[in-house]
């Protein structure tokens, strides 16, 4: 069984002219050790995403529909109460611009111990200062900075600090939303491979979400492509790489610039993600795609197995299509 079952999960945000439908039927399964990239352009439904995944939507948004199995049980169906036991001590999220989050009147280890203390009200407090002097050492960060400040920290030690705080209540999953965007590429690589270490040594469940196709591909053995708030292709890193098949992810590809190879052709993808604001049924892609058909335009295509661990939703892939 897998760590962590997302099936059909579908939130949308209320506006004054009907519902934007941010992220539309997300299913796929994690394994213990497993490490899923979800990437798409900006707005196509990544954040929520990762907070549906920790039932963690508020108003506007409403979850509409969908179930995250953890440990057999469904986040989605959990009351406040119960959710409060399960985050972070099971399922953990590293938000978007989170290293600016941290208090800057505290201390930095006085952050971590608090986050502990809360999940683990019995441990006595010399065992949670331990706990926050071995959390600083798994992230590379020398235990003295327990009594440091948090500005006297440069962006790469803060991240660092965020990596242990999410790590502090022994989570089996964590979802990292743009965890390292904005800081240098070299610190961007090293806190990557470092998310990566500690998930493969702890048998965690690693998201990652991102926009970045370069990064995501060389840190995960997974990969789901996300557009207009559905997922459009999962795969093997090794099958994204080498055999793409939705035409949206191909489109990607050719957008990116590749620090290996300056000859290749960097192509945009034209025009922009459609409104999601009732949205026509047809195939969210159809207006920018250079290989589309009748049949796109009369409805959406789901998301339908090809091959072995192979996911598509496009009509030129599979015979299955209902
Ligand atoms: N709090 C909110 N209220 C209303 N609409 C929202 C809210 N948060 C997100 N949305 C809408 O939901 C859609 C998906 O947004 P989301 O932030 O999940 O995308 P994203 O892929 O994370 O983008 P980015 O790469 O810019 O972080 C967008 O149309 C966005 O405008
Ligand atoms: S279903 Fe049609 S419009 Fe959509 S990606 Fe495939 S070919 Fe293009
Ligand atoms: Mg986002």
């Amino acid at each position: 069984m897998a760590l962590l079952e997302v099936r059909n999960l579908t939130t949308y945000y209320e506006t004054k002219i009907g519902y934007n439908e941010a992220l539309q039927g997300l299913s796929f399964d994690l394994e213990a050790g497993g490490i899923l990239g979800l990437i798409g352009e900006s707005g196509c439904g990544k954040s929520t995403a990762g907070f549906s995944m920790m039932n963690m939507i508020e108003y506007p948004g409403k979850i509409m529909d969908g179930e995250v199995i953890l440990d057999g049980k469904d986040l989605i169906k959990m009351d406040r109460n119960e959710l409060r036991k399960v985050l972070w001590k099971d399922i953990a999220m590293i938000p978007q611009s989170a290293m600016n989050a941290l208090n800057p009147a505290y201390k930095v280890g006085k952050q971590i111990l608090e986050a502990i203390k809360l999940h683990f009200p019995e441990m006595s407090q010399e065992e949670a200062v331990a706990k926050v002097e071995h959390l600083l050492n798994l992230v590379g960060i020398d235990a003295k900075w327990y009594h440091g400040y948090p500005h006297k920290l440069s962006g790469g030690m803060k991240q660092r600090i965020i990596i242990a705080m999410a790590l502090s209540c022994d989570p089996k999953v964590i979802i990292s939303d743009e965890a390292t965007t904005g800081l240098d590429v070299l610190i961007e690589a090293q806190i990557l491979a470092l998310l990566k270490k500690i998930a493969l040594d702890r048998g965690l469940g690693l998201i990652i979400i991102s926009h970045d196709l370069n990064m995501v591909t060389a840190i995960c053995n997974r990969i789901g492509i996300m557009y207009a708030g559905m997922l459009v292709e999962l795969t093997t890193t090794e099958n994204v790489l080498r055999n793409p098949k939705h035409p949206y992810t191909r489109a990607l590809f050719s957008s990116q610039i590749d620090s290996k190879d300056f000859d290749k052709k960097v192509t945009s993808v034209d025009g922009v993600v459609p409104k999601l604001v009732n949205p026509e049924d047809k195939c969210r892609f159809y207006d920018r795609c250079n290989r589309k058909f009748e049949m796109c335009e009369r409805k959406c295509p789901s998301l339908i197995s090809i091959s072995d661990n192979h996911r598509v939703a496009c009509y030129l892939e599979g015979d299955n299509h209902e």
